[in-house]
């Protein structure tokens, strides 16, 4: 099959790593690709939001499957403009994309169909949202924007006036844009953050091993929110009973509102959940892979990933053995120090040869080449990932592999996993 996956980030690369060891795959393309995924496929000088050239390409290189990578293209209709043109792609139509694409939609689908996830209020008007606050709220509380704002649409307000500043931010300021026009008010929740990503084929659905994002720019969970510092897999809080409570009243009755509401949801579903003391909740959805979910969980993947994304796009997910090794994955972002605000780009890199030997992987985030050297070209530029017989294994190898890229404004968190070996032994204590 010639493939082409659109995109250029470390979700796309660790995509692109995947379909490039199945048999199925003769050429792969990737628009518009970076200097790591051009080890594993062509890269094409097409923009993600291109969709005219992109198909005018994929109709003139036989292109037989497309993966839409990141969240913008797939809520603006890339998939739909595939599939127009008469080309197989995976990933959700337009109309199932909202799931993401706004807040307002997900909530009220959840409250529609009674899918555990925060209690909240929506607003349109911002006087409607203060009135609300000063009335009614109790803190801290959540600020959401409603439409896509990079992950950073999200305010966590411990006082009035801190909400109140949040309110004129999303909807007078317009921070984020037309994603403000409309806002979520909701009660704040805690307890561990899991991220579930989850194959779709509009009917069944089959939940891949579990993830755990690491959000804050800073170590202890501090600094800004940012795309995500680093991720773990599996999370040792996800237990199997959680997994199966997730599947019955989460994941399954998810799919079937979306199938009831005219929006079957072909793709990766990636659910962000949070452990309550009440239960599992739904904090947010995704209408894709995570970055950088995606690059802990395909790394520990053992099924061939084309022929799911077929089966996906077949709607014949139920005849798949989805399966995982018995391992874990740690991923450590290495970034240009001052992401997620300012921070310079264009800095010669270097890479030794550790990453030849099994069980490391170096996904490129943000990278290119100019004059012939590989330089950083992003805020998150490099994700180092590991993989090990558990978590400790693997977060030691992977920070041991941190020290294999060298460029002068590297970044990076230094506790990725440590909040989830403290939970493991913590668990083991409580199940004893
Ligand atoms: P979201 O984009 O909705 O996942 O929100 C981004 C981050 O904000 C989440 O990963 C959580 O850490 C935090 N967050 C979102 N909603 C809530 C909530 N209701 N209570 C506590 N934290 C939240
Ligand atoms: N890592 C979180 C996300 O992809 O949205």
């Amino acid at each position: 099959m010639n493939i082409m996956i659109i995109g250029g980030g470390g979700r796309e690369h660790a995509v692109a790593w995947k379909v490039a060891q199945s048999p199925l795959c003769t050429k792969l393309y990737c628009a518009p690709g970076n200097a790591g995924i051009a080890e594993v496929a062509e890269c094409v000088d097409i923009q993600v939001m291109d969709f005219d050239s992109q198909v005018k390409f994929a109709k003139e290189h036989d292109v037989d499957l497309v993966i839409v990578g990141p969240d913008d293209p797939l809520a603006k209709g890339a998939v739909d403009a595939f599939e127009d043109a008469g080309i197989k792609a995976f990933g959700p139509h337009a109309n199932a994309a909202v799931i993401e694409a706004s807040k307002v939609f997900s909530k009220d689908l959840m409250k529609k169909y009674k899918i555990p996830t925060a209690a909240y209020e929506t607003f349109d008007k911002d006087t409607d949202a203060i009135e609300y606050l000063k009335n009614k709220a109790s803190f801290p509380v959540v600020l959401k924007a409603d439409g896509l704002a990079l992950g950073k649409g999200v305010l966590i307000c411990n006082n009035l006036s801190e909400a109140l500043d949040g309110v004129k931010e999303l909807m007078e300021d317009k921070k984020f844009g037309s994603a403000g026009n409309r806002i979520v008010v909701e009660e704040f929740m805690t307890g561990p953050e899991v991220s579930v990503l989850c194959f779709c084929d509009g009917k069944t659905i089959k939940p891949m091993t579990s993830a755990m994002d690491h959000k804050r720019a800073k170590d202890n969970d501090e600094g800004l929110n940012t795309g995500g510092m680093g991720n773990i897999s599996p999370s040792p809080f996800y237990t199997d009973d959680i997994a199966d409570f997730c599947m019955e009243k989460i994941y399954k009755p998810t799919m079937a509102a979306m199938q009831a509401e005219g929006r079957p949801f072909k793709g990766v579903l990636f659910v962000g959940l949070m452990l309550t003391e009440k239960g599992p909740k739904v904090l947010e959805y995704n209408a894709r892979f995570g970055d950088p979910e995606a690059e802990v969980v395909l790394p520990r993947m053992k099924s061939d990933i084309v022929e799911i994304f077929e089966h996906c796009v077949d709607g014949t997910l139920n005849e798949v053995n989805l399966q995982f090794e018995d391992n874990a994955a740690v991923c450590v972002v290495l970034a240009s120090d001052g992401y997620p605000l300012s921070y310079e780009k264009e800095k010669p890199v270097t890479v030794s040869d550790g990453f030849k030997k099994e069980g490391y992987e170096l996904f490129h985030a943000g990278s290119k080449m100019k004059d012939g050297v590989l330089v950083t070209n992003g805020g998150r530029v490099f994700d180092v990932v590991a993989t090990g017989k558990d978590i400790i294994e693997a977060r030691k190898k992977a920070y041991e592999a941190t020290e294999w890229v060298n460029f002068s404004n590297k970044y990076m968190r230094h506790d990725i996993g440590n909040k989830a070996i403290e939970g493991l032994n913590k668990y083991r204590k409580r199940n004893k």
